[in-house]
């Protein structure tokens, strides 16, 4: 259910209205984490939405809901999207990555091993998207500096770590011989 929030007549009242002739869906393809899927997307609807609430991928994070946090950060064809604020029908035809996609417990992504290495995560949640946001860096900079780095965590808030420990995880992963990001864009 949607409700829009407008004024009334009288210019101050708020007029909660719901919103359920938003009906129309559209079908949609596109592969998630390497996996063809076929869906049907409401006009309205977030690719967060999409893929939290009908995918159940939980890990994509959903916090302010408004892109400020970059908790929900994907990559849509290689580069980083903010679901929040994205269209779930925008996805058609698209290859989405999101953290579950990098790494499993038996073989880690280079960025998950040096994040636990590093101390970078502590209660977690900012870690999905923060490495979302480090894999398209190191994709399009394989060693970057702990400048560029700063630069490109900028829009994903973290509360726990002072950002320091995850500096020194980005970077350490860079300079990690698995590191392949460059020829993994996608
Ligand atoms: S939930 Fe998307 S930017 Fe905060
Ligand atoms: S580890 Fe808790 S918000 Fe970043």
């Amino acid at each position: 259910m949607i409700l829009v929030l407008s004024s009334g007549s009288s210019g101050n009242a708020l007029r909660k209205e719901n919103a359920m002739s938003d009906y129309t869906v559209y079908p949609i393809r596109f592969w998630l984490n390497e996996r063809e899927m076929y869906v049907e997307v409401r006009a309205t609807q977030t690719l967060l939405e999409l893929l939290r609430d009908d995918l159940h991928q939980w890990d994509v994070k959903m916090s302010c809901g408004q892109g400020d946090c970059g908790s929900c950060t994907v990559l849509l064809n290689g580069e980083t999207r903010l679901s929040c604020l994205t269209l779930a029908v925008q996805a058609h035809e698209t290859r989405i990555a999101t953290a579950c996609g990098l790494g499993d417990q038996e073989q880690l992504h280079p960025l998950q091993e040096e994040f636990l290495r590093c101390g970078a995560v502590q209660c977690g949640f900012c870690t999905p998207g923060m490495l979302m946001t480090a894999k398209a860096l190191l994709a399009q900079e394989p060693h970057p500096t702990r400048m560029q780095i700063r630069a490109a965590i900028s829009g994903n808030l973290c509360r726990c770590t002072g950002y320091h420990a995850i500096v020194d995880a980005i970077e350490a992963a860079s300079q990690n011989d698995r590191n392949t990001e460059k020829e993994d864009v996608r």
